[in-house]
C-alpha cells in the first residue's frame, strides 16, 4: 500500500504541494473485555509494500494483537491457542500473578496447544502488554509481530476527569521499527529497523480531537530507545508510568522511553486550529553514546536509517472536539505510597558484565553468568521488601525489567531520577556508567519451583543470555510426611466435562496437561480449579491422557480416559 500511496502522494505533491497523501491511517487494535479472553497466535502476512507480502505473525489478526481490557479485582481467564508452526510462550508484562501463569520461558506452549492461565487482577489502572518469551526466540517472535496491549481499569482512575474513550481521545501507540530485505521480508536478527512502524503502520497519521488527548505509549522495539517530544516542542504531561498513575501530572518536553517501558501522556490540542497538524517525534539525534539507537552508522549490525536522527512517530491532524471533551488538566491524580530504601530488609546487587565486541566475546549478562533455564539465580522471601541495585560500568546502555512486581526507582548514580519516572515501574533505562536502585515488595505468590525472570528487555541481549531468574519462597515449612498423590478421573468415558478428585484432600494440583493418543498436548492448565471440571466437549472421540503434577512433590502421575 505504501509505495502506491507514496507515488500517488508525489504526483499529488507536484500539483498542489500537499504532502498529506504520503501518510497511512493509524490502526487502532480492537479491544476484548473479559473475563474470558480467546487469543489465537498464528503465522500470517501483511502487504506493507507493493510486490511481495511480508510474512508476519499476529494474535487474532495479521500483526500485533487485540487490546485486553482488565478490571482490577476481576479474575481473568486466558485461552491462548498456539496456531503457529513453532512453540512459543505468552508473557503478561507487568502483571502481578503466580509464576506458573506468567508465561515466561518455562511455560512453553507447543504448536496446536491451548494454554489456560488465569489470575486475579490486582495491578493498578495502567498500560501493560503481552508478548512471547521463549528463550532465544523472543526477538524472532516479537519481530514477526506477536504482542498486544493490556489496559487495566480501576475505580480510582475511573473517578478522574481523564480522557478514556479508547481510540478517540485515549490512544494506544506501540512504537517499533523493522528492517525489510529486498523481498520485503522482516530481518528478524536486526537490532534496529529502518522503517518506523506505529501500531504496525508505516508513516502513520491520526486525527485527534481539539482537546486533551491521552496517549498510552509502549516501546515495543527490539533495541531502540525513543526520546519522545512534539514537533513544536510544546509542553505535555506524564500522568502514568508502567504500573500506575502518578500523584500529579508532570510537565515535560521530552520523555525517553526504552524497550518495554510504557508511559501515559496528556497532550493539550485545545489551542490548535482544526485542520492544523503536529508530529510526535523521536528526538534521537545527538543522544549520548549508549542510548540504544544513538549509534551513528546507517547500515550494518548496529546501524539503521533511523539511528542518531530525529524522525516522525505519528502525524497528528487536529479535528473537531468530541462531546464531553476533557479541556483541563487534573491538578492531582492518585495518592501513591511508595517504598523507600529505608523500607528494604535486604539489598541485592547485579552487575552488567561481558558483551564487549570482539572475537570470542561472551554476550552481555549479569555477574558473568549467562542465563540458564535450569539455574535459579536468586531466592526472594515472600513479603520481603528488597532494594536491587543494578550497575552498568560496561560498554552500552540497557533496559532492565523484572517480572512479578512494580517497583519504585529510588536512586540513579548519575544524580537525578527523571521527573517522568517517579511512579510505579517494571522497566527502566540503565545507561552506561550508571547504577540504578529500585525497591520492590514480593507479595502473594510464592512458588519454590517456578521462577520469575529479570532481564534486559533489549531482545538480542535477552536472547543472548542477559537474563536471570528468581523464585519467591515462603518460609512456611513444607510438611515432611508424603501425601498420596493418586487421583481419580470421572466420568470415564466422559462426554462434556471430566472431574478429578485426589485420594489425599490436601493435595494441590500444580499443572494438568491433556495429551491425545498421538502424544499431542491439547490443554495446559496451570493450577486448575478442579471443582469446575475440565471441558472436553470439543475433543474428538478417543483415548486421552491426563498428566497431573502435584504441587508439593512435583511428582507427575498419568491417567487415561475415554472421550465418547
Ligand atoms: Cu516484557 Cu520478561 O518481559
Ligand atoms: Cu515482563
Ligand atoms: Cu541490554
Amino acid at each position: 500500500m505504501t509505495i502506491r500511496h507514496m507515488l500517488a502522494g508525489l504526483a499529488f505533491c507536484a500539483l498542489s504541494f500537499s504532502a498529506t497523501a504520503q501518510y497511512n491511517t493509524l490502526w487502532i487494535p480492537d479491544t476484548i473485555s473479559g473475563p474470558t479472553f480467546n487469543l489465537s497466535m498464528k503465522d500470517t502476512f501483511v502487504q506493507f509494500f507493493t510486490g511481495n507480502q511480508t510474512i508476519t505473525a499476529g494474535i487474532n489478526g495479521a500483526f500485533w494483537g487485540p487490546t485486553l481490557i482488565f478490571r482490577k479485582g476481576d479474575t481473568v481467564h486466558m485461552n491462548v491457542h498456539n496456531n503457529l508452526n513453532d512453540s512459543t510462550t505468552l508473557h503478561w508484562h507487568g502483571m502481578h500473578l503466580p509464576a506458573v501463569m506468567d508465561g515466561g520461558p518455562h511455560q512453553v506452549i507447543p504448536p496446536g496447544t491451548v494454554w489456560q492461565p488465569y489470575w486475579l487482577v490486582t495491578n493498578n489502572a495502567a498500560t501493560y502488554w503481552y508478548h512471547p518469551h521463549l528463550h532465544k526466540m523472543t526477538q524472532a517472535q516479537m519481530t514477526a509481530g506477536l504482542g498486544g496491549f493490556i489496559i487495566v481499569r480501576d475505580l480510582e482512575e475511573a473517578a478522574l476527569a481523564l480522557p478514556r474513550t479508547y481510540g478517540k481521545d485515549d490512544i494506544p501507540l506501540m512504537l517499533t521499527s523493522r528492517r525489510f530485505d529486498a523481498l520485503n521480508a522482516f530481518d528478524d536478527v536486526a537490532s534496529y529497523g529502518d522503517n518506523m512502524l506505529t501500531n504496525g503502520v508505516l508513516n502513520a497519521e491520526v486525527s485527534l480531537p481539539k482537546q486533551y488527548v491521552r496517549l498510552r505509549i509502549l516501546n515495543g522495539e527490539m533495541e531502540r530507545g525513543y526520546n519522545l517530544g512534539f514537533s513544536d516542542n510544546r509542553t505535555f504531561y506524564v500522568i502514568g508510568n508502567d504500573g500506575g498513575l502518578l500523584d500529579a501530572p508532570v510537565p515535560v518536553t521530552r520523555v525517553p522511553l526504552l524497550v518495554g517501558e510504557r508511559v501515559e501522556l496528556l497532550v493539550d490540542l485545545g489551542g490548535d486550529a482544526v485542520g492544523s497538524s503536529i508530529d510526535l517525534k523521536a528526538y534521537n539525534a545527538g543522544m549520548p553514546f549508549g542510548f540504544p539507537g544513538s549509534e551513528p552508522s546507517s547500515t550494518g549490525t548496529f546501524g539503521s536509517l533511523l539511528n542518531n536522527v530525529n524522525f516522525n512517530v505519528l502525524h497528528i491532524n487536529v479535528a473537531v472536539p468530541t462531546v464531553g471533551a476533557i479541556t483541563s488538566l487534573p491538578a492531582t491524580l492518585v495518592s501513591n505510597t511508595y517504598w523507600t530504601a529505608a523500607d528494604a530488609a535486604l539489598t541485592r546487587t547485579l552487575t552488567v558484565t561481558d558483551g564487549a565486541p570482539g572475537p570470542g566475546s561472551v554476550p552481555f549478562n549479569f555477574d558473568h553468568t549467562l542465563f540458564d533455564l535450569a539455574t535459579i539465580n536468586k531466592t526472594v522471601t515472600l513479603n520481603n521488601i528488597e532494594e536491587w541495585t543494578v550497575t552498568n560500568n560496561n560498554v552500552f546502555g540497557h533496559s532492565f525489567h523484572i517480572h512479578d512486581v512494580e517497583f519504585k526507582i529510588v536512586s540513579r548514580s548519575s544524580g537525578a531520577v527523571g521527573p517522568y519516572e517517579q511512579g510505579w515501574k517494571d522497566t527502566y533505562y540503565l545507561p552506561v556508567n550508571e547504577s540504578v536502585s529500585f525497591v520492590a515488595k514480593f507479595t502473594d505468590y510464592s512458588d519454590e519451583t517456578h521462577p520469575f525472570m529479570y532481564h534486559c528487555h533489549i531482545t538480542p541481549h535477552e536472547d543472548g543470555g542477559m537474563m536471570g531468574q528468581f523464585v519467591v519462597s515462603s518460609s512456611t515449612t513444607v510438611p515432611t510426611q508424603q501425601v498420596s498423590t493418586d487421583y481419580f478421573v470421572f466420568p470415564n468415558p466422559a462426554k462434556d466435562r471430566i472431574y478429578i478428585t485426589c485420594a489425599d484432600p490436601t493435595m494441590q494440583v500444580y499443572y494438568i496437561s491433556i495429551i491425545n493418543s498421538i502424544g499431542r498436548t491439547m490443554y495446559m492448565l496451570p493450577r486448575p480449579q478442579l471443582s469446575k471440571g475440565i471441558d472436553v466437549s470439543n475433543f474428538a472421540p478417543g483415548t486421552y491422557f491426563i498428566r497431573l503434577t502435584d504441587d508439593k512433590s512435583k511428582k507427575v502421575i498419568v491417567k487415561q480416559f475415554i472421550k465418547d
